[in-house]
């Protein structure tokens, strides 16, 4: 009986330590490698078609991508500040070959 019980918190604490180490590995990745292709889907794509923003990859600063991500705002897109300016950032980098754009 006692016995059993032991196994069972030692396996509790060892889900718990999985857990935790799945759950920080993933928040590691989030941070690591932006989603744009995500982030378009779930924020851009409710509005226009991705064509729309696919028109001005690689001719596009991303200053200029700042710019219009915020008038989108203001139209109604959902977006916190770091994630505006994470996905301004990664628009800018991509070249007219891209795979968001295929
Ligand atoms: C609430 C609706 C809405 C959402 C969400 C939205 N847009 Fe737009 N978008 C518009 C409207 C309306 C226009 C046309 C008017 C304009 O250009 O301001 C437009 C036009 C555009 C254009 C073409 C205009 C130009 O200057 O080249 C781009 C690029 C664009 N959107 C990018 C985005 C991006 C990137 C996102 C996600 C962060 C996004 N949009 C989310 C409504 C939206």
């Amino acid at each position: 009986m006692r016995k059993d019980m032991k196994k069972g918190i030692l396996l509790l604490a060892g889900t718990i330590i999985v857990a935790a180490t799945v759950t920080a590995a993933a928040e590691t990745l989030e941070k690591k490698d932006f989603d744009c292709a995500k982030t378009l889907a779930q924020r851009c794509e409710s509005c226009h078609y991705r064509n729309r923003i696919c028109g001005r990859i690689g001719r596009t600063s991303e200053r200029r991508w700042k710019a219009i991500i915020s008038r989108m705002m203001r139209h109604g897109a959902i977006l916190d500040k770091k994630t505006a300016k994470k996905l301004a950032r990664c628009l800018a980098a991509l070249g007219p070959e891209n795979e968001l754009c295929r």
